[in-house]
């Protein structure tokens, strides 16, 4: 269908419009019916790549605390340039927390508060976000909320050179060197992950490694039978393209990430990776036992969504039980075939190896990829176990969540996520707005409970910081099995209306949602709201 985004724009967004959403921004898509799986353009890497499964999967190591008292442990983290062997023989820059990619892993109970000190020994600015926290707002990582580098560059950074309105430094904070989040943490047990968020650098700063885990716990969690310790895993997944001698490939218009933001306008709608990495590695292998292992899915990735699927598939029963997703633990567990999964969105699954004969290998297959983006990793069933552990019926109270129903919401707010014209650029917007970090578009009242509205033109995975939210429809329609539970990002597909509902409680004070495509977000798919 030949409608150029400017035509697009002109007719305006039809709700539920299928036929006219994938006709840009699935160049990299396979055909055959799957054009509007992912919206990005394939980034080639220029050197060679591994053979799959060569590899064995690392986990990220836990961090422990500086130090712990009556009210709070208390973390350091330096963000610094590191290297790692990524590919055989090569090293990679990356810039990580403690240098590393992934970064460690911070684990907390629910209701105990965490403090973590971010230092700042990268060249440009950064700032820390914790996704899925419910954290108030001097400590969420607004995007600009800077921490300056701890050494001083010769440039110094001015938020002239950024996206928004040059004469309006309303809005920005700086503080040189480092700065302490506070998390209070007041959740339940959930998969959370920590990334950089700054101002217009987030898709190249998460690129180069900018991610990491956050894990809470609680004792609701603790009583299951669920699988635990060695066999609860964290997968980060996330694709990248590697330059010479192995360096991180991303088409950044100013690869220093100096002045300003933005990727060359072929990549604008999402930059594609040609490997896929789990915790760092490409395509690693994992050896288990053929019993239960719980697996934390996040994908991390910049654009790239995956349906995640098992082959070969057991004979009995279905390849995935899903016991939790974004905001922790589901009522009961959810059994899938395949599992659709966009960026910054974290499926908790259980897959059963007892139901293969010892020796069998077991791939993690990508159905939305091609080629050496069509597998993820591997599993390889190596020796009989006891059975620990079992998936109960009831898992988790989810009475708060049932209590969150259409009759309590005093406002139904419509958001439309679609490209548009900015200073004679193309850009990505939410109402036609671009982001402005000092302009208020929603106020929520502290305890309310709203029904937000998300439309779109291609795919946009759209995440609210503070407010868990319940996934009420699809074009007017039932939601999807994986939309099931506490979420706070959505996966809103090409030309769909999705209905969300939420309590915004917590904390006061200013917020942003945004689309979870990191080149989305950088070019200004973002808001903000403020509790009040
Ligand atoms: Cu995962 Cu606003 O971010
Ligand atoms: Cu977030
Ligand atoms: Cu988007």
């Amino acid at each position: 269908m030949a409608i150029t985004r400017k035509d697009f724009l002109k007719l305006g967004l039809v709700a539920g419009g299928a036929g006219l959403a994938p006709s840009f921004g699935a160049s990299a898509s396979p055909p055959g019916g799957r054009g509007n799986a992912t919206t990005g353009n394939l980034l080639r890497s220029v050197v060679r790549l591994p053979k799959p499964f060569r590899v064995s999967l690392p986990v990220p190591a836990v961090l422990e605390p500086v130090r712990s008292d009556a009210d709070a442990d208390h973390y350091e983290i330096t963000q610094k340039v590191g290297k790692a062997e990524i590919l055989p023989g090569l090293q990679t820059e990356v810039w990580g927390y403690e240098g590393s990619f992934p970064g460690p892993t911070i684990e907390s109970r629910s209701g105990r508060a965490t403090i973590v000190r971010q230092i700042n020994e990268l060249p440009v600015p950064v700032s820390t976000h914790l996704h899925g926290g419910r954290t108030p707002a001097s400590s969420d990582g607004f995007p600009t909320d800077l921490i300056l580098p701890r050494h001083r560059s010769s440039e110094e950074h001015s938020p002239h050179a950024h996206h928004g309105n040059p004469d309006n430094k309303a809005g920005w904070s700086f503080h040189r060197g480092s700065k302490d989040y506070f998390y209070p943490l007041e959740q339940r047990a959930a998969t959370l992950w920590y990334h950089d968020h700054r101002m217009d650098f987030t898709g190249p700063q998460v690129y180069r490694g900018l991610a990491g885990f956050h894990i809470i716990r609680d004792d609701e969690e603790d009583e299951l039978p669920l699988p635990k310790e060695k066999k609860d895993v964290p997968l980060m997944l996330c694709d990248r393209a590697f330059g010479e001698g192995g360096s991180f490939l991303y088409p950044s218009l100013y690869p220093s990430l100096q002045g300003k933001g933005g990727v060359k306008e072929h990549y604008m709608e999402g930059v594609l990776g040609d490997a896929i990495l789990v915790n760092g590695v490409p395509w690693p292998f994992m050896e288990v036992s053929n019993t239960r292992y719980r697996f934390r899915i996040l994908n991390a990735s910049n654009a790239r969504r995956y349906r995640l699927a098992l082959e070969p598939e057991a004979p009995d029963g279905l390849p995935f039980v899903q016991v939790g997703s974004d905001g922790g633990l589901l009522g009961s567990p959810i059994p899938h075939r395949t599992i659709p999964i966009a960026p910054a969105e974290r499926i908790d699954v259980v897959i059963d190896f007892s139901r293969y004969p010892v020796g069998t290998k077991v791939t993690l297959k990508n159905r939305l990829g091609l080629g050496t983006t069509s597998r993820v990793m591997r599993f390889h069933v190596v020796r009989k176990e006891k059975e620990e552990s079992t998936v109960p019926r009831r898992l988790s109270d989810m009475s708060a969540f049932q209590a969150l129903g259409e009759s309590n919401a005093r406002f139904t707010r419509k958001f439309r996520f679609t490209q548009a014209a900015h200073n004679g650029h193309e850009v990505w917007a939410i109402n036609n707005k671009v982001f402005d970090p000092s302009r208020i578009n929603v106020r929520p009242k502290l305890g309310s409970t709203e029904i937000w509205e998300f439309a779109t033109d291609v795919h946009h995975p759209v995440h609210l910081h503070l407010a868990h939210f319940k996934v009420l429809s699809r074009n007017g329609r039932r939601p999807l099995p994986k939309d099931a539970g506490w979420k706070d990002t959505v996966d809103v597909l090409p030309g769909q209306v999705v209905r969300v509902i939420s309590r915004f409680d917590g904390y006061r004070g200013k917020y942003v949602f945004h689309c979870h495509n990191l080149e989305h977000e950088d070019m200004m798919m973002m808001a903000n709201f403020r509790v009040v």
